[in-house]
């Protein structure tokens, strides 16, 4: 079966079961704070599991891009190394949302891996949770007699809570587990060695493919276990694993998920793919690394220097380290699989195929940057090692936190040069960091607290800005020492933060007391509506009145429908290819990046302000469609943003069925008419293949826009009010420029004159002629003029100058070359020993040196010490 024919066969079966299959949710997340990236099929389920969004369907599967880069589940160190771990890889997944449990869980596992994927059963082995006395965990007994009515009792192991107790965080759903493993080896090698003894042992060719997870519990922050409202199912089976043991190999990326990647690095680098160790490794990192890179990039999380995009940075940085070193590409290489990848997903993740260029582009860019800094962290090493006997694990870590460069490759470098990498030093600067930035960003979440028995919550902020509500739960978060508290209502109209536009603002009230609480911010956490509050109501039962701010609302609302407006301008003027990238929708501005390569011209600019402000002299009616089938929607045409997870149901937001029709959540003007204005403010590149436009429409835009004409009205009245404004304000600046040529050559003028003068009032001291006075000049120009005046005119020269410009005071050292070489006089050195006297200091040459100061007053005891240096 090729892997095309797996995954789809995963798929048919578990809808022959009922199930309803979803798509993969976006590799990265929106709306967890305890989460970067998916990391396992369920996490778009979280809110199912723990009671928090309502069950549409009770049984569900999907294959789910993951990635296991960063917190609990982190594999990154160990991919390319080994022939089973990845960044990014499929998990295939079911679900049962509180309805069946154990007993089909396990029976379907079975059939499916014996009878549809006809797996030697003789190769496999279960294991079921021991249990846990110190948490009052029993041993999972009925899992294992289920198990037993399959497979031989011997093929049942024990599995303690490391491995059969399946967390998804530090907090979140868990439960205990079954994991289903593999053995690979040869008939040989399995009579010799028991397949018992080496499941979750790391051997290479006994692996864990599928994990049954029975959900139950729901880890609090204080670490205890409490129960969920409901019974689950959550699986998941490697399936890049699984199409190995089913086409029989012994390394994942000997498989047709690989190989096609693989051949291609293989034909590019001249390099046969299974001659060598180091270059095998690098050829397996390579076509894993771009998997992780290229769908975080379509999923819209661009490569950055923070959280996120700093992972993604890394792993790419990871690869590109890799082909260089090993594989010999010293020029961007990376950026040519994108397309290779996208062929391969087309129909499974169109995303990547439907953004390739783009895509490509940015991993070009990341190269291309990423090579420069590269050579001098190569340089950086080759100088290090240099009469070196180890490398410190500081070093290895400046290596690997500068330059990109992953430890383990740092450790072969070093054993090339016949060096150790000092680990424990490395792990200890690595930790630190890692303590650094989670102290700055650490947020300390409580867990919640019931204030009402029914826990249902509804929002009606599309239709309603006030509305009568209870507090449903509350808890305290502390983030750099501040204290805030998060509500949950049981009505709310706030609309949370979500699709750019920011959370709404406003108060509560208490119908009970009248006392009034504002609320600050709204958020969304899952499917949960967050209010944010400094303070918590002294009294929290009861109802209460909740109110949203309407100028702010109403402003982010024209803020919001502009960018629909804008967005379809632009693919009309720039074309096609322009997507959304981010977006900001706040009351006084709306941001708007876009895929586009290159920067809009004067001429763009103004053709999308004109068709966006056409259309809103149109006053185009708002058609608001919620509820609408998500195929149908699709179907009807409507532009739909990469990396969002959209459910079955969508809603659809058209301003004119032929111009704009977007999926979006958020709030908009009822007619294109109230938005008044629009204007674009600016435009710039914010990352490779990124263009950001800020714009800014009603009211701000009208306050901005007097602004302006108070400006300009008063540049005007400043010239007194001429006809024509720019050829008079250009005759100003010519006229400036003239004038100010012409007092530069009076002051050379004066400078010479006082040459003359000064000429005569040399004091001959021994061989020298010296001269110390304060002069009369207007600035440091006129001053550096006389001094090299009086330097041609009068040899042996010791020349001292002191001068105010405007109450800053100078001083001014001229020495004659020859004298100054001869007496070894350092004009740098003695003007700033004079100008210790006007609380200054300065340098120069030794023949010429001036040093400015503070204090005027100073000057003449300055001018009087110089007769010091000539004695
Ligand atoms: N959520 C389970 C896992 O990731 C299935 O292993």
């Amino acid at each position: 079966m090729t892997s095309r024919e797996i995954r789809q066969a995963f798929l048919d079966f578990f809808k022959s079961k009922g199930h309803q299959i979803v798509p993969s949710a976006p590799v990265v997340v929106k709306n967890d704070p305890t989460l970067m990236f998916t990391n396992a099929g369920m996490n778009q389920f979280k809110d199912l599991f723990l009671g928090e969004a309502a069950i549409k369907y009770p049984r569900v599967a999907d294959t789910q891009r993951c990635l296991r880069v960063s917190g609990k589940h982190n594999d990154l160190e160990e991919v390319g190394i080994d022939t089973y771990h990845h960044t990014l890889f499929e998990m295939l997944g079911n679900w049962s949302f509180g309805d069946y449990f154990k007993k089909e869980a396990i029976e379907w596992a079975w059939e499916l891996l014996t009878e549809v994927f006809k797996l030697d059963k003789d190769r496999l082995y279960v294991t079921i949770f021991e249990g846990d006395a110190s948490e009052g965990l029993q041993r999972d007994l009925e899992a294992f007699d289920l198990w037993k009515a399959l497979i031989a009792e011997d093929r049942i192991l024990l599995g303690n809570k490391k491995d059969n107790f399946w967390e998804m965080g530090d907090t979140g759903p868990c439960g205990p587990c079954s994991e289903i493993h593999y053995d690979m080896r040869s008939d040989e090698e399995r009579a010799k060695v028991p397949g018992q003894e080496l499941v979750n042992a790391d051997d290479p060719q006994v692996i864990e493919i599928w994990n049954l997870v029975f959900m139950q519990f729901n880890r609090l922050k204080d670490k205890s276990l409490k129960s969920l409202p409901a019974k689950h199912v959550d699986t998941g089976m490697g399936f890049e694993r699984l199409v190995r043991c089913i086409q029989g190999k012994t390394s994942n990326y000997d498989t047709d998920v690989f190989q096609p990647l693989i051949q291609y690095i293989a034909t590019k680098s001249g390099i046969v793919y299974g001659t060598d160790e180091k270059t095998d490794i690098a050829m397996r990192v390579l076509s894993d690394h771009i998997r992780a890179v290229s769908f975080a990039i379509a999923d819209g999380q661009l490569p950055s220097n923070n959280k996120a995009g700093y992972v993604i940075r890394r792993i790419l940085r990871r690869a590109v380290r890799y082909a260089y070193t090993f594989l010999n590409f010293k020029s961007p290489f990376i950026h040519e699989l994108v397309p290779v990848l996208a062929e391969q997903f087309k129909g499974v993740f169109d995303e990547l195929y439907s953004q390739q260029d783009f895509v490509e582009k940015v991993v070009l860019e990341e190269e291309v940057s990423f090579l420069r800094t590269l050579t001098t962290g190569i340089q950086r090493f080759e100088n290090y090692v240099v009469d070196q006997k180890s490398i410190d694990g500081n070093f290895a870590f400046e290596l690997f936190d500068t330059y990109g460069f992953p430890i383990d490759l740092t450790d072969l470098l070093a054993r090339e040069q016949g060096l150790t990498v000092d680990m424990l030093g490395f792990e200890q600067a690595l930790l630190a960091q890692k303590e650094r930035s989670r102290a700055a960003t650490a947020i300390d979440t409580s867990d919640w607290v019931l204030v009402s028995e029914n826990q249902d919550t509804e929002f009606v902020g599309y239709d309603a800005l006030s509305s009568q509500t209870e507090i449903v739960k509350y808890r305290k978060v502390s983030a750099k020492g501040k204290e805030q508290f998060q509500l949950v209502l049981s009505v709310t109209p706030f609309y949370a933060e979500g699709g750019g536009q920011v959370g709404d603002t406003g108060y509560i009230r208490s119908l009970e007391t009248s006392e009034k609480i504002e609320i600050v911010d709204t958020k969304k956490e899952n499917g949960l509506i967050i209010h944010f509050v400094n303070q918590l109501p002294s009294v929290l039962t009861g109802d209460f009145e909740a109110v949203v701010d309407i100028s702010k609302r109403k402003d982010s609302e024209a803020n919001h429908s502009a960018t629909h407006l804008l967005h379809a301008a632009l693919k009309q003027v720039l074309g096609d290819h322009v997507n959304q990238k981010g977006s900001l929708v706040s009351p006084d501005v709306l941001r708007f990046d876009i895929s586009h390569f290159a920067k809009m011209s004067y001429e763009e600019i103004k053709q999308v302000e004109d068709i966006v402000n056409a259309k809103i002299r149109e006053d185009i009616p708002l058609k608001e469609e919620r509820n609408v089938p998500y195929q149908k929607a699709i179907e009807s045409g409507v532009t739909a943003l990469f990396g969002e997870k959209y459910g079955d149901h969508v809603r659809v937001i058209t301003f004119d069925d032929h111009y704009s029709k977007e999926l979006c959540g958020g709030t908009h003007v009822r007619a294109t008419g109230q938005i008044g204005f629009f204007k674009i403010v600016s435009e710039s590149a914010v990352a490779a293949g990124v263009r950001r436009i800020e714009a800014i429409t009603g009211t701000k835009a009208q306050q901005v826009i007097r602004e302006y004409f108070e400006l300009v009205d008063n540049m005007k009245g400043m010239l007194n009010n001429p006809k024509d404004f720019v050829s008079a304000l250009s005759k100003v600046i010519d006229e400036n420029g003239a004038l100010r040529k012409e007092i530069e050559r009076n002051i050379v003028e004066k400078s010479l004159k006082m040459r003359e003068e000064l000429e005569s009032k040399f004091e001959r001291i021994g061989d020298i002629n010296f001269l110390s006075m304060v002069v009369d000049l207007p600035n440091a120009d006129a001053v550096k003029t006389l001094a090299y005046a009086l330097k041609g005119a009068v040899d042996r020269l010791f020349l001292v100058l002191g001068a105010d410009f405007d109450g800053k005071p100078s001083l001014t050292v001229m020495i004659s070359d020859d004298l100054a070489k001869e007496k070894n006089l350092n004009a740098g050195n003695i003007v700033r020993e004079l100008a210790k006297e006007i609380q200054g200091g300065g340098g120069g040459q030794p023949f010429f040196a001036t040093a400015g100061g503070k204090d005027s007053a100073g000057l003449p005891k300055a001018i009087e010490r110089a007769r010091e240096f000539v004695k």
